[in-house]
C-alpha cells in the first residue's frame, strides 16, 4: 500500500470528461489531478480557469512522457479508448477508460494482452452503476441468498427526449443504441448473475421519433433479450425518448425472491397531490441519477492504484460487455437471432 498522493492526468475535457475532471481536482481522496490533455483549446483554457491546472497538453503522448504522472483518466471518444489504453499502459501509468472499451471484441482482447504484459499496472473499465449504493446493496444482497438463485435480470437505460437529437449527431462512432447504452445493463446483468457466458440473442428496435438514426441502422428504442448458459436470462431497454426523464431501472429475479433497483425515477422523496393527481418529480439525466456513483468510482480507481484494494471492474469485463453489446447490434441489423 502506497502514501504517495497519485499524480492523475486527464484526456478529454468534454459533456463527462469536465465532471471527472472536477471530481478529480476537488474531491478524491489520495489523488492529485496534475495535466490535462485535449486537442480543443477552449477546453484546455476551461481546466486552467477552473480548476487551476497549469500542465495542459494537446495530446496524450506529452502527458505519458511525463514520468510524475502515475494514472491516466481517459474520458475520450469511444472509437479511441482501445489505441489510448494500450499506450498509457505501455509508458508504465495506471489507466481508467471509459465505456466502452471498444466496439470491436478483437480490440477489446488486444488490449487485455498489453495490460497481461503490464500486471503491475491497474486497468479499470467506467461501469460506473456498479458503484451506485443502491446497485451495491442489491448485488450483495443477492450474494447472501435472498433472492435464492437469480435467474432472470431485466434492465433499461431510459433518457429523457433530447429535442436537439445530439446523440444522432454521435451515431456514426458510438456504435449505436445498445453500445452506447445498453452496455451499462449488460455489465450489470453479468454482475448480477455471476458472470455467466452469453450464448445466444435477439433484438429488435424502432425509430419512434429520431429519424436522423436510421442511415447509421441505429434506432432510439431497442429490445433485446440474451441467453445465458445454464439457462440465465436477461432481457433489456433501451430508448432516447423518454418524455419524463432519465429512468435507469433493474430487476433481478431468483427463484426466492425478487428486487428492483431505481423504479420511478425519483428525483426526491417529496410526493405532491393535487386536483390531477399524486406524483413526484423526476430525474432529468444520468448525472443526476449517478452522481454519487462516479465519486464512489474515481475513489475506486485511485485506491486500486494506491495498492489499497483490488481493482472491482477488470478490462475482460469491458470485453464481454462487448462481445454481448456487438451480437445484439449485428441481431438488431439483421432481425435473426446472433450466437455469441
Ligand atoms: P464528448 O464528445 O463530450 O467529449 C470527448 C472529449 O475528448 C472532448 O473533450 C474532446 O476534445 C476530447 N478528445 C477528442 N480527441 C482527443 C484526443 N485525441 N486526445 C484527448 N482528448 C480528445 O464525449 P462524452 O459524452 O464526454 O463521452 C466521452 C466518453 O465517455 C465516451 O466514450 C462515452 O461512451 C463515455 N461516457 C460514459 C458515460 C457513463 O455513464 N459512464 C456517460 C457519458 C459518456
Amino acid at each position: 500500500m502506497s502514501t504517495k498522493i497519485l499524480n492523475v492526468g486527464i484526456a478529454g475535457l468534454g459533456r463527462l470528461g469536465k465532471r471527472h475532471a472536477q471530481q478529480l481536482a476537488r474531491n478524491t481522496p489520495g489523488a492529485r489531478l496534475v495535466a490535462a490533455c485535449s486537442p480543443v483549446a477552449a477546453e484546455l483554457d476551461w481546466a486552467r480557469d477552473e480548476l487551476g491546472i497549469d500542465r495542459c497538453h494537446d495530446s496524450l503522448e506529452a502527458m505519458l512522457a511525463a514520468p510524475d504522472i502515475d494514472a491516466i483518466v481517459l474520458v475520450t471518444p469511444t472509437t479511441l479508448h482501445a489505441d489510448q489504453t494500450s499506450a498509457c499502459l505501455r509508458a508504465g501509468k495506471h489507466v481508467f477508460v471509459e465505456k466502452p472499451l471498444s466496439l470491436d471484441v478483437a480490440t477489446c482482447e488486444a488490449v487485455e494482452a498489453v495490460a497481461k504484459q503490464h500486471p503491475d499496472r491497474v486497468a479499470m473499465v467506467g461501469f460506473v452503476r456498479r458503484f451506485d449504493p443502491s446497485y451495491a446493496e442489491a448485488k450483495a444482497a443477492i450474494d447472501q441468498g435472498a433472492l435464492g438463485k437469480p435467474f432472470l435480470v431485466r434492465s433499461q437505460t431510459c433518457d429523457q427526449n433530447d429535442e436537439s437529437g445530439f446523440f444522432v449527431r454521435f451515431a456514426e462512432s458510438s456504435g449505436g443504441i445498445f453500445m452506447d447504452c445498453s452496455v451499462h445493463d449488460i455489465d450489470l446483468a453479468r454482475w448480477m448473475l455471476g458472470n455467466p457466458k452469453a450464448t445466444r440473442v435477439f433484438a429488435s428496435g424502432t425509430i419512434a421519433i429520431h429519424e436522423g438514426l436510421r442511415p447509421f441502422g441505429d434506432v432510439d428504442n431497442g429490445l433485446a433479450i440474451v441467453e445465458f448458459e445454464g439457462g440465465q436470462r436477461a432481457v433489456f431497454y433501451a430508448s432516447r425518448t423518454m418524455p419524463h426523464g432519465h429512468e435507469t431501472t433493474t430487476e433481478v429475479i431468483g427463484t426466492t425472491g425478487t428486487l428492483q433497483v431505481g423504479m420511478g425515477a425519483h428525483l426526491s422523496r417529496v410526493q405532491y397531490r393535487d386536483a390531477s393527481g399524486v406524483g413526484h418529480r423526476a430525474l432529468p439525466d444520468f448525472f443526476a441519477r449517478f452522481g454519487d456513483a462516479f465519486r464512489l468510482e474515481m475513489e475506486a480507481f485511485v485506491a486500486a492504484c494506491r495498492g489499497e484494494r483490488p481493482s472491482p471492474l477488470t478490462l475482460n469485463d469491458a470485453t464481454e460487455a462487448t462481445r454481448i453489446g456487438q451480437a445484439i447490434t449485428q441481431s438488431l441489423r439483421t432481425g435473426l437471432p446472433v450466437t455469441c
